[in-house]
């Protein structure tokens, strides 16, 4: 582990979640293919996972694969399945070992049944570790996930006048944690690309032209330094603007 950051805690965000965007461009720009830069992608989440921990982040949420990239075409898709694979294989145990407790944001139905069943595995295997929560949105989309708690909510019998906002956020794949505070997406593209679109509703956003595998330690500590400089009003006014 690495060196801590500086910053008081209650200017730390709890929960990070991060639009790694960018790979393909990285790539290009190197004159290389688009999955290089996904390969160089993840080589660049092991380092942003240690700098969470050691930046006492409680929660981080990464965006990897989305419901739209099915879009993409087959070979990148099937590349990036493959990676996601190569990601557990490859790095559960140490992850286990450092105490980061695996959950992942999405439907699991559309995946490869061997794909799913190393996720299944990954979160049963980390599930009492409690030094970082890693969240990985794959097969993510938030409309999705409005759409799949609606139909839970009115599968489970709940009356209309019974649904109130705490109760969606509770059939979200995000239940019992805490909103994002900061979202970080790279690469410079200014929207969200349907990603948490319901926990985002007060997140702070930190947005950057550096593309996913070159955003390092040092930019994610400015993004998180930056981010106790916010005044985060949640629609109201500060104590100090009453009349
Ligand atoms: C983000 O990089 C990773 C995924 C969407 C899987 P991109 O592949 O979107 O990279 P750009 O946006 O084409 O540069
Ligand atoms: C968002 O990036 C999805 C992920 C980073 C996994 P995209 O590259 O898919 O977003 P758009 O298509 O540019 O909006
Ligand atoms: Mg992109």
């Amino acid at each position: 582990m690495g060196e801590t950051l500086n910053i008081p805690p209650e200017e730390t965000p709890r929960h990070v979640a991060i639009i790694m965007d960018g790979n393909g461009r990285w790539a290009l720009s190197r004159g290389k293919p688009r999955l290089a830069g996904h390969r160089a992608g993840t080589e660049n989440l092991r380092r942003i996972i240690r700098a969470s921990a050691d930046f006492n982040v409680e929660y981080l949420t990464i965006y990897a694969f989305s419901t739209e990239n099915w879009r993409r075409p087959p070979a990148e898709v099937q590349g990036l399945m493959h990676i996601m694979e190569d990601v557990i294989d490859r790095e559960l145990n140490e992850l286990n070992d450092e105490g980061v407790r695996l959950r992942h944001l999405g439907r699991l139905d559309k995946l490869a049944p061997k794909l799913r069943k190393k996720v299944r595995h990954a979160v049963e295997l980390t599930k009492e570790n409690n030094r970082l929560n890693l969240n990985i949105a794959f097969n993510y989309g938030g409309r999705d996930e409005i759409v799949y708690a609606v139909q839970n909510i009115i599968r489970a019998g709940v009356k209309a006048d019974d649904v109130t906002v705490e109760m969606m956020s509770n059939y979200l794949f995000t239940a019992g944690m805490p909103d994002p505070d900061l979202i970080i997406r790279t690469s410079g593209e200014l929207r969200t690309s349907n990603f948490l679109i319901w926990q985002s509703a007060y997140s702070e956003w930190y947005i950057t032209p550096t593309y996913w595998p070159d955003f390092d330690r040092e930019e994610y500590a400015k993004a998180l330094k930056t981010f106790g400089q916010r005044d985060r009003r949640y629609g109201g006014i500060d104590e100090k603007y009453y009349e």
